[in-house]
C-alpha cells in the first residue's frame, strides 16, 4: 500500500487527479471504477477542468441506493451526472451504475459482475471510506470475498449520509454495492480520505489486522493500492513519518 499524506485535501486531490489523468491519456479505452460521496466532488471538478478525452472510457460505479430512481436528486446516478458525466464527453452507453429499481436484484447484480468481466476488468477503482470502514457500501462484517449484491446499511452510515437527505429517516436502508471481492479484482485501487472523522477508519484499514470489521482493511491483500490522505485523516497512523519519507524518496520515474 502506498500512503500519500498531503497538508490539505486539495493538495491530495490534485495528485490523485494527475494519476487518473495519466491513465486516461496513456490508455484512452480504460475501464474506471467510480465512487460517490463528498470526497469525490473536488476530484471530479479537477478532472473536468483537465479537459480529458472520455470518449473511449467505460465506467462502473461502486454502488446505488435501492428504491431510488436515477432521477432522484440523491441517487448516485444523479450525483455522477451532476458532478462528472454532464461535463465530459463520455458515451452514455459506456456508463454503468447499479440499478436501484431493478425488479430482480440478484440477477441485476450478477449481470453487473458479468459486464465488468466482459469489459476486461477495472483498471483503476476509486474508493472513499465510510467512518465505519466501509468501501462502496460494504459495511462491517461484509464477506471479504463478496460480489455485487444487496446490503443493509448500518445505523452509523444512515447517520453519516442523513446530511444528503435532510434527515436520517429519508436515507434508504438498502443498497446495491460491488463486493469486496469485486473491488479487489481491479488492477489498481485508489482510496481518498480527508478529515479527522476518517482518521480511525484509516488507521484500522492501513495498519490494523485484516478484518471484516473494517472492510477497507481487505485492501491490504491487494498488490497495488494508493491511499491519498490529508493530515487530519492521517492523524492516527503510527507509521505516518515513514510514509512521508517513502514518498519523498520516490525515484523520479515513479512520481505521479
Ligand atoms: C458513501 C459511499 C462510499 C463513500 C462514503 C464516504 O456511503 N457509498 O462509497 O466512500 O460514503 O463518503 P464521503 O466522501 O461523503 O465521506
Amino acid at each position: 500500500m502506498e500512503i500519500i499524506i498531503q497538508p490539505t485535501p486539495d493538495a491530495a486531490t490534485n495528485i490523485a487527479a494527475r494519476l487518473l489523468a495519466r491513465l486516461i491519456r496513456e490508455k484512452p479505452a480504460s475501464v474506471l471504477g467510480l465512487a460517490t460521496g463528498g470526497t469525490m466532488e473536488a476530484l471530479y471538478r479537477q478532472l473536468v477542468s483537465m479537459k480529458l478525452d472520455w470518449s473511449k472510457l467505460t465506467t462502473f460505479n461502486l454502488d446505488e441506493y435501492v428504491g431510488l430512481s436515477p432521477q432522484h436528486p440523491q441517487s448516485y446516478h444523479s450525483f455522477m451526472w451532476e458532478h462528472l458525466f454532464s461535463h465530459v464527453n463520455i458515451a452514455i452507453k459506456s456508463v454503468n451504475i447499479p440499478d436501484g429499481l431493478a425488479k430482480d436484484i440478484p440477477i441485476a447484480c450478477e449481470n453487473y459482475e458479468r459486464k465488468i468481466f466482459a469489459a476486461g476488468g477495472i483498471d483503476v477503482q476509486l474508493l472513499g471510506i465510510g467512518t465505519s470502514g466501509h468501501i462502496g457500501f460494504n459495511e462491517p462484517t461484509s464477506s471479504l470475498a463478496s460480489r455485487t449484491r444487496i446490503k443493509t446499511l448500518t445505523p452509523q452510515t444512515l447517520r453519516d449520509n442523513a446530511r444528503f437527505f435532510g434527515n436520517e429517516s429519508g436515507v434508504p436502508h438498502h443498497v446495491i454495492t460491488m463486493g469486496i471481492g469485486t473491488i479487489l479484482e481491479s488492477r489498481h485501487c485508489v482510496l481518498l480520505a480527508f478529515g479527522e472523522k476518517k482518521a480511525r477508519a484509516i488507521a484500522e484499514a492501513v495498519e490494523g489486522p485484516i478484518t471484516a470489521m473494517n472492510p477497507a482493511s481487505a485492501l491490504q491483500l491487494h498488490p497495488k493500492v494508493t491511499v491519498f490522505l490529508d493530515e487530519a485523516a492521517a492523524a492516527e497512523l503510527k507509521m505516518k513519518d515513514y510514509y512521508r519519507w517513502v514518498y519523498e524518496q520516490k525515484p523520479g520515474w515513479q512520481k505521479i
